[in-house]
């Protein structure tokens, strides 16, 4: 696996593959990888990757004044030994002066599906993840990218990103990867004390009684909600930040459930924010 820092260095690598005919495939991560990560370098692979570039990059920007960019979890080496176990191609390591050197200014603005739940709770945290997206596409210029479903809404602001400014990558978002007891992988859950590891599950347990509403008829929004809510306050340790029925594509109450659900939810367990999602499909 070869490993870059610089953008022109990685813009090389990626031309030689390009010019002897490989698809190229990108998944952008900000490292601290998991069987998540692994995950979507499978996908890749399953869906024509010939030659696969990982970034690792914590992207300042996507992060408010009060969150955890100073201590979100870093483990370079272990990352490597991860990726050059898949045979990762390339890895694209910048420094936060490559990727924004002194005098940059300029940012993308995501559009309406990135102002509620998230949007609302974290400002200006969409705008950081697509304007490093959208970088990153640039420097990469992949035939294909992927990323996890279980940021659901950071896939809908790339999916309308992408389509709104013409950004030639096939977009593929995959399955939640998740511990045996359902809780979704996340470089996050490393910060979970062991009590509170054993809490966290009951997000999942409550996306997934929402699902079995929906799944038995339940169309009224607020009973959905009010039910997912009920299985998160019977555990004792977890703040609910929100759980919402959502359309999956505005994350909006939905219309009507014709195109399916997401619930979705995020809480805080101790000090850590977890977030989560289930998808309904064909609910109505
Ligand atoms: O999902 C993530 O890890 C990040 O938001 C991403 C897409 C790598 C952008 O920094």
């Amino acid at each position: 696996m070869q490993t870059t820092t610089t953008i022109s260095a990685a813009r090389e690598a990626i031309a030689r593959a390009r010019d002897s005919g490989r698809t190229i495939a990108f998944i952008p991560t900000m490292g601290f990888l998991h069987e998540g990560h692994l995950s979507l370098i499978d996908a890749a692979r399953d869906n024509g990757a010939e030659f696969i570039v990982v970034s690792i990059f914590v992207n300042p920007k996507q992060f408010g004044p009060n969150e955890d960019f100073a201590r979100y979890p870093r483990d370079e080496e272990r990352d490597r030994e991860l990726l050059a176990g898949k045979d990762v191609d390339l890895l694209f390591l910048p420094s936060t002066g490559i990727m924004y050197p002194p005098g940059s200014q300029t940012t993308v603005s995501a559009g309406a599906v990135a102002r509620p739940l998230e949007g609302e709770r974290r400002p200006g945290h969409f705008e950081g993840v697509a304007t490093v997206v959208l970088k990153l596409f640039n420097i990469v210029q992949p035939d294909l990218a992927v990323f996890g479903r279980k940021d659901a809404q950071q896939c809908a602001v790339i999916d309308r990103m992408v389509r709104d400014l013409d950004v030639p990558v096939r977009l593929l978002f995959a399955e939640t990867a998740r511990e045996h007891d359902g809780l979704a992988r996340s470089s996050r859950n490393s910060y979970l004390s062991p009590d509170e590891r054993k809490l966290a599950p009951a997000l999942h347990r409550a996306l997934r009684a929402g699902e079995q509403a929906v799944i038995r008829g339940i169309r009224d929004v607020s009973a959905i909600e009010t039910l997912m809510r009920r299985m998160i306050e019977e555990t004792p340790g977890i703040e609910i930040d929100y759980l919402a029925a959502v359309d999956p594509e505005t994350f909006l109450p939905p219309a009507d459930f014709r195109s399916g659900v997401l619930l979705v939810g995020a809480v805080r367990v101790g000090r850590t924010r977890l977030i989560d999602n289930v998808r309904v499909v064909n609910s109505s």
